[in-house]
């Protein structure tokens, strides 16, 4: 049983590979038999990829990177159209990344990936406004999840991110799940093409401070 069974709810777990269309597409096959359409996407998948300076970048890591933060929000998106058209209120978050406002030699291309939704997402809202989805993009800074391992493990770099967020801890998954759920929600009726922060405060940080 999923978590979400156990509160009582519908779940449909399915499995895919953003990076492939093809199998994203099968995905939202499934949704519309089961459920009959779609409001709301989540386009969530995101991997880090390998830490080395750019001039030591390989560019496999550095294209598998894209294929995965970029080219699976594109599959996700395109796939989730039709559905999310025929619900008349449709919705789409996209998860980038306070990284993709800002760069880190070491993560390159994670960051280059993370801005690259910024306008993807914005371009997204333009040319579906008129269909009545609503393109936003949530933006976190550091989560405390399996992806920020590397982070955690280290206690040097994990002190130096916590001096750096003013309300002084990582944010928990939770954190980030009210900003989403209010931009996949009537109470975001008006918000299209914007970008949601939820770092803690880190990236307002004046150069002084
Ligand atoms: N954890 C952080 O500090 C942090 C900060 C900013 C943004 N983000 C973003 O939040 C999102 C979620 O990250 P998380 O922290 O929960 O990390 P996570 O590693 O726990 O989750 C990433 C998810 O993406 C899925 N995924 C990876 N490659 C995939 C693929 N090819 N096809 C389908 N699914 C794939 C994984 O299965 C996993 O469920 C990512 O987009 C990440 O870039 C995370």
């Amino acid at each position: 049983m999923t978590k979400v069974e156990g509160l009582g709810r519908s779940a449909l777990p399915l499995s895919m590979d953003v990076r492939d269309r093809g199998s994203v597409d099968d995905a939202m096959r499934e949704v519309e038999r089961v459920y009959g359409g779609l409001d709301v996407l989540v386009a969530n998948a995101g991997i880090l990829g390998l830490m080395q300076p750019p001039e030591e970048l390989d560019e496999e890591n550095y294209k598998n990177v894209f294929a995965v933060n970029v080219d699976g929000v594109l599959h996700a998106t395109r796939a989730a159209y039709p559905l999310l058209k025929k619900s008349g209120c449709g919705k789409i978050v996209i998860t980038s990344s306070v990284a993709g406002l800002t760069g880190y030699g070491p993560q390159l291309a994670y960051c280059a990936s993370k801005g690259a939704v910024i306008p993807l997402a914005k371009s997204l809202a333009l040319a579906w406004a008129k269909d009545g989805i609503n393109v936003n993009v949530v933006l976190p800074g550091a989560v405390n999840t399996p992806f920020t391992t590397r982070i955690l493990d280290d206690p040097h770099k994990l002190s130096y991110i916590l001096n750096r967020i003013p309300l002084g801890r990582l944010a928990e998954p939770e954190d980030i799940v009210g900003p989403i759920l209010f931009l996949s929600s009537h109470a975001a009726d008006y918000c299209t093409g914007s970008l949601l922060v939820v770092d803690g405060g880190g990236t307002s940080r004046a150069m002084a401070q």
